[in-house]
């Protein structure tokens, strides 16, 4: 009787267990992972020092608009769409090291602020090939503006940290801007 009892017991844990292993492989889209399988061990922590050109004026813009501002004192409404190139120092013809490619909007309508949403896509050295994404509030009249690294590819997969940016030049006439960009960044790869 007892082994009759313990024989239905074990029958049904066998079930059940088959029933469980069953619903986590069939039809199931999420699987829970060891970070290890992709190589997720000790994070670093790079810090980057950029100059960004934003090239408004002249015959070879990095930067056109392509909405128009609606109002003339915080330039709300405006968008522009830029290719701007990162050097190593602010001048423009220092070294080349990648290309920020993005768009700023503004969306501040009782100051001068930016919405950026722009990758930093590496073309030299050890990170060429793999960017960063900054997605973040500018409001280009304070000093330093702190924007959030939300993310990146290649050596900067689950990525994250924030950039500091300055301004280093502007020109009133041309609105072309040369801006310092600090970034820290905690990284696996
Ligand atoms: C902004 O200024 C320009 C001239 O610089 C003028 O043509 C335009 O009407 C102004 N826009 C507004 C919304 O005031
Ligand atoms: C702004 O750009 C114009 C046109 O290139 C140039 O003539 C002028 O000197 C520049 N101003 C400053 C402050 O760099």
């Amino acid at each position: 009787m007892a082994s009759k009892f313990f024989f239905t017991l074990c029958l049904l844990w066998c079930l059940l267990l088959a029933t469980a292993m069953a619903s986590s492989d069939d039809g199931s889209f999420a699987t829970r992972l060891n970070p290890k399988v992709l190589k997720l061990k000790k994070e670093k922590l790079t810090r980057f020092h950029l100059y960004w050109h934003d090239v408004v004026g002249g015959s070879n813009p990095t930067s056109v608009p392509v909405l128009p501002r609606l109002d003339n004192v915080t330039l709300f409404g405006l968008i522009n769409m830029f290719d701007n190139p990162l050097t190593v120092g602010a001048d423009p013809k220092s070294r080349l090291v990648g290309r920020s490619q993005g768009l700023y909007a503004s969306t501040a309508q009782h100051e001068i602020g930016l919405l950026m949403a722009m990758n930093f896509a590496f073309t030299y050295g050890k990170y060429k090939g793999s960017s960063i994404t900054i997605l973040g509030r500018n409001p280009i009249v304070n000093h330093v503006r702190e924007m959030p690294v939300v993310g990146g590819t290649g050596r900067f997969r689950f990525a994250r940290g924030h950039a500091l940016a300055k301004t280093q030049y502007f020109n009133a006439t041309t609105l072309d801007a040369i801006v310092e960009y600090d970034i820290y960044v905690l990284h696996y790869y």
